[in-house]
């Protein structure tokens, strides 16, 4: 099992990535912590728990993060993902409760606990990640690894280069990928290419009542591109699963936090800077394989 710390901000597709990890037994969630992005995090927060009673995981440790990037005006994405983040389903009333401490100083609680290193994988704004790596040093040996979806190098879904994630927060996501971790970057490279069809989504309607609750807000879900929708978070938890699926390459890789082409996020892929990396990119994905295993990872979730 992959202990996992699970960084997020629900999101249609943050919701698809939360109904694996919280069903797929091969990873440990030692805590779940939100983050402002697609929506405020008042409601990222309430979509958390949202999700944890909808799969009966009251044993989640939730806890609440940042409700604004480090420098930049938080501007959110209701645009593509709703009002509320996670539109069209009706969750009824939801019995579970967050932790009394911030998303920062429950990381730092939980990697300090733990006996072995944790895999921290971040869908959102790096903005908690950023505070952690700036406030707490000391726990940062304790990350087995940082998987995050964020960035591009082939075009951006803000601006010409810039992707959400990082755009909404670039100073964070500066701080994140000059820290010295271990990185792997699942950004729009591959994203874009692993599309959900519409034949998928008539299958998972039919499934069980996680793929009902999907595809309902599938239904009011923005991002759309010609031959599918997106599942950009869900492409970290394929990833950690079938890495074989993906191919990477190993780049120094920087954010742009001002300008025109702020949030940008630039390989030096003829090392003219140097010869150093410190992330390794996604460039290729199995279609195919992601969109089976998607379907199947769904089907499988049981509706006790
Ligand atoms: C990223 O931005 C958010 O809107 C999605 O949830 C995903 O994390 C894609 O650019
Ligand atoms: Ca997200």
């Amino acid at each position: 099992k992959t202990p996992i710390i699970f960084d997020t901000d629900p999101g249609i597709d943050d919701a698809a990535a939360i109904s694996i990890l919280l069903t797929n037994p091969a990873f440990d969630v030692k805590l779940m912590t939100s983050v402002a992005g697609n929506v405020t995090v008042d409601k990222t927060t309430t979509n958390i728990l949202k999700l944890a009673h909808f799969f009966n995981r009251q044993d989640i440790k939730v806890a609440r993060g940042a409700e604004k990037p480090l420098v930049k005006k938080f501007e959110d994405a209701s645009h593509i993902h709703g009002e509320s983040g996670m539109p069209g389903y009706d969750f009824g009333e939801v019995q579970t409760t967050i932790l009394d401490l911030s998303a920062v100083d429950a990381m730092v609680e939980v990697l300090q606990s733990s006996p072995e290193k944790v895999t921290v994988v971040a869908v959102g704004a790096f903005t908690n990640i950023a505070n952690l790596i700036t406030q707490h040093p000391e726990v940062i040996s304790k990350i087995e690894r940082l998987v995050v979806m964020g960035g591009s190098l082939s075009g951006g879904n803000m601006t010409s280069v810039a992707e959400f994630n990082v755009f909404t927060d670039p100073d964070a996501a500066k701080i994140v990928f000059n820290s010295g971790l271990d990185i792997t970057m699942i950004g729009l490279d591959v994203t874009l290419k692993a599309l959900i069809s519409g034949d998928t989504v008539a299958k998972l309607q039919g499934a069980n009542e996680t793929g009902r609750m999907l595809t309902a807000m599938m239904a009011f879900y923005g991002d759309n591109e010609e031959t599918g929708k997106p599942m950009h978070d869900v492409n970290t938890l394929y990833y950690l699963l079938h890495p074989e699926s993906y191919q990477l390459v190993d780049y120094w890789v920087d954010v742009v936090t001002d300008g025109p082409a702020i949030g940008g996020t630039v390989a030096d892929i003829r090392h003219a800077y140097h010869d150093k990396h410190n992330v390794h990119v996604a460039l290729g994905v199995d279609r195919p394989a992601f969109e089976q295993w998607f379907i199947a990872a769904i089907g499988q979730i049981s509706d006790e």
